[in-house]
């Protein structure tokens, strides 16, 4: 790749200001700040811009609703996205607002050039009209009896029952949502951008390369289609810049959001001291990257060009489209708990697995992406913290102990470390092309060559041999090495473990040049965790505070006491039931625990990870007897701190006074399976 330095200006889509960010639109601001974190770590200058699209008739009615102006409610918004961004660790140059000065001068600006040029139209509509809140009402706002099937309360673009499409005007007995009033026709006069001037220019542009092979398919189907003249006006009341010289005449939102990307860009101009023409004139010659999910794609290779286009700037570079998130294979749902916001995540765990696991799941295409918990679990307590974390605390404890803290002066193995350092390219291509997955499994694979080597040498064993020293300081010394090189590569998915190490190994923080810069003779501080398993609990209490009608924030405690002597306990409901993650485990380990005269301590194999359970049953098994057998673990129980230790889970016992007798599956059953 060039090492010359490239100007690039980057944007994700403007979330609407009238609800919070939830795990969704998260993909694609987890997406954009990794693209933009590896470009500044490899050297480019680099911009990231974004901002609330804080205008429309949903905000308009939002506000009325909470009885609060506009204004103070995109301000209150502002600052929850704001917070939800940082907290995620995505970090915006500028996070914006389209409610600014400068974007109702570029708005304007924009619709004069395109006015003068006679790119707009004007030609009377009628619309449906609410008589008594006195406005026109947008498609959704419409609400009555399908005028195919009859079902009531549907929408007045489509059905739901029998999936017909319609105008408002066709549907039986409609009705106002706003007001319960039946709608009139009324006419009224609007602008039109004449989006049909552009066409030959468009297919030129795509020509060049700027969108996926996925969406120049969609593309023809539209083009096929033929363009239409699209509607950028709206009357009062509404919520937004008024058109000039049009009382009464304000911009449909959609004219001014993407012009958000240009207002948030010209406010960082003015604080940074760069030259907004450089970016956006029809000169420019640095990078203007979009990212945007592949339901507003009309919006962005349409629309957004030809304005560009007629007003005299530039197109952008690339609009890079994403897929919609699904968690366990549905929509988002608020009854099953799935609509997760980015605040209640965060609640509970930490940013970066969740940064990881988008990563794993990203490509350059534009399929939807599944969140499943089960997977996401084992994909980050198994990579994270079972392969990569574990290479630093296996090499640390000896450097630190035995060494004063200094590493080696050579490196053990020069051919294993450049074998690490000759990946850097491969790595970095599938970043740039948004290939963030095979990035992450060329990074695993790596990690695990990392674990195995130090498998092989055993610095455990190594240290207790006479006359063995320098092995031991080397072995580990080429472990940190390694473990360097990885967290480099991670770096722009996980920038705050990226810091922990940089602390640990002492070192400024990491670019991409210094890959091959082994640390020879160093001394690094002493090791910390650096980062903790994902427990089912964790997860399920996210899965409860995000169902619909969940307190936010409590916890109901969980009913305490064995059932064990009880005739048969409450009535519950199958779904109750549900919650009870059972597994089948496999006791790997067991034994007693000093200071506690009923319990055993037990590793449990759930299948690829391990667990640790205290279980009062010492006076019926000697440990010796339960070591490989199989049992039943409640997997998803909140941890409990004991005097010993972190309990992480019950296994399950039959018991009455006179015995306790473990359960266990029938031959066959494998640890991990679900018991139900
Ligand atoms: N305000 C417009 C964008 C204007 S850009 C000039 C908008 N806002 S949004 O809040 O609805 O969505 C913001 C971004 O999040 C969009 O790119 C959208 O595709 C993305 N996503 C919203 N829900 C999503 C999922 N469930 N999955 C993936 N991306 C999702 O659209
Ligand atoms: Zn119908």
């Amino acid at each position: 790749m060039s090492d010359q330095i490239r100007r690039i200006l980057v944007t994700s889509a403007l979330p609407y200001a009238n609800g919070p960010i939830h795990i969704g639109h998260l993909v694609e601001y987890i997406q954009t700040d990794i693209w933009v974190r590896f470009q500044k770590l490899r050297g480019h200058e680099c911009y990231y811009l974004c901002a609330d699209d804080a205008h429309g008739t949903p905000i308009m009615l939002r506000a009325e609703q909470d009885g609060v102006t506009p204004e103070q409610l995109i301000e209150r918004i502002w600052r929850e996205h704001h917070a939800d961004f940082t907290d995620f660790l995505i970090e915006f140059d500028n996070y914006y607002s389209t409610h600014s000065p400068e974007c109702r001068h570029y708005a304007e600006l924009i619709y004069q050039r395109l006015n003068e040029a006679g790119h707009i139209s004007r030609r009377v509509i009628t619309q449906a009209f609410d008589p008594e809140k006195q406005m026109f009402l947008p498609d959704r706002f419409i609400k009555g009896e399908c005028p195919r099937c009859g079902t009531p309360d549907q929408y007045g673009d489509s059905c739901e029952n029998c999936g017909a499409t319609y105008s408002p005007t066709d549907l039986k007995n409609p009705r106002s949502v706003l007001s319960g009033a039946t709608p009139i026709t009324k006419e009224s006069l609007h602008f039109f951008f004449k989006l049909v001037d552009f066409e030959t220019m468009l297919k030129d542009w795509i020509a060049s390369g700027p969108i996926q092979p996925q969406m120049i398919n969609k593309l023809n189907e539209w083009f096929t289609a033929g363009l239409q003249e699209w509607d950028i006006s709206r009357d009062a009341p509404y919520w937004g810049f008024e058109i000039p010289d049009a009382p009464g005449k304000y911009f449909y939102v959609w004219l001014d959001a993407p012009i958000g990307y240009m207002a948030s860009f010209q406010n960082f101009c003015d604080r940074a001291g760069l030259r907004f023409d450089d970016f956006w004139g029809p000169n420019s010659d640095a990078e203007v990257h979009h990212f945007i999910g592949k339901d507003i794609a009309y919006f962005h290779i349409l629309f957004w060009p030809a304005e560009l286009t007629g007003a005299g700037f530039r197109k952008p570079t690339a609009v890079h489209c994403h897929g919609f998130l699904t968690v366990d294979g549905q929509k988002m749902s608020k009854s099953r708990g799935t609509f997760i916001k980015a605040r209640t995540y965060l609640n509970h765990l930490r940013p970066e697995y969740l940064r990881y696991y988008f990563a794993t799941k990203l490509s350059d295409g534009v399929d939807d992406l599944d969140l499943n918990f089960e997977d996401f679990l084992q994909r980050v307590n198994s990579d994270l913290v079972g392969k990569l974390v574990n290479i630093a605390s296996r090499s640390a404890g000896f450097i630190t102990r035995r060494f004063g803290g200094r590493l080696a002066d050579h490196l053990a193995e020069p051919a294993l470390h450049a074998e690490f350092v000759a990946a850097a390219d491969s790595i970095a291509q599938a970043y740039e092309r948004r290939e963030f997955g095979r990035a992450m499994r060329e990074i695993m694979a790596l990690a695990d060559r990392a674990n195995q080597y130090i498998d092989e040498k055993k610095p455990w064993t190594l240290a207790k041999q006479p006359g063995a020293e320098a092995e031991v300081q080397a072995v580990c010394s080429l472990g940190l090495n390694l473990f360097r090189v990885l967290t480099l590569y991670l770096k722009p998915v996980l920038p705050g473990l990226a810091a922990q190490v940089e602390q640990f190994l002492q070192i400024p923080p990491l670019r991409w040049s210094d890959v091959d810069h082994p640390l020879l003779g160093h001394a690094i501080a002493e090791f910390k965790p650096l980062m903790q398993r994902v427990e089912m609990a964790q997860i399920a209490a996210i899965i409860e505070e995000s169902k619909e009608g969940a307190p936010s924030g409590e916890e109901t405690p969980a009913p305490s006491g064995p059932l064990i002597d009880d005739p048969i306990g409450p009535v519950i409901t199958i779904e109750d039931f549900a919650k009870v993650d059972l597994r089948v485990a496999r006791i790997i380990k067991a034994e007693a625990v000093a200071g506690a005269d009923k319990l055993l301590r037990l590793e449990l194999d759930l299948g690829g990870e391990t667990r640790q359970v205290f279980a009062g049953i010492k006076s019926a098994y000697p440990p010796e007897a339960l070591q490989g057998r199989l049992t039943v673990l409640v997997a998803n129980l909140a941890p409990r701190k004991m005097r010993f230790g972190v309990s992480e889970g019950m296994v399950l016992a039959a018991g009455g006074g006179d015995g306790i007798y473990l359960l266990g599956p029938d031959t066959g059953a494998e640890p991990g399976m679900r018991v139900k």
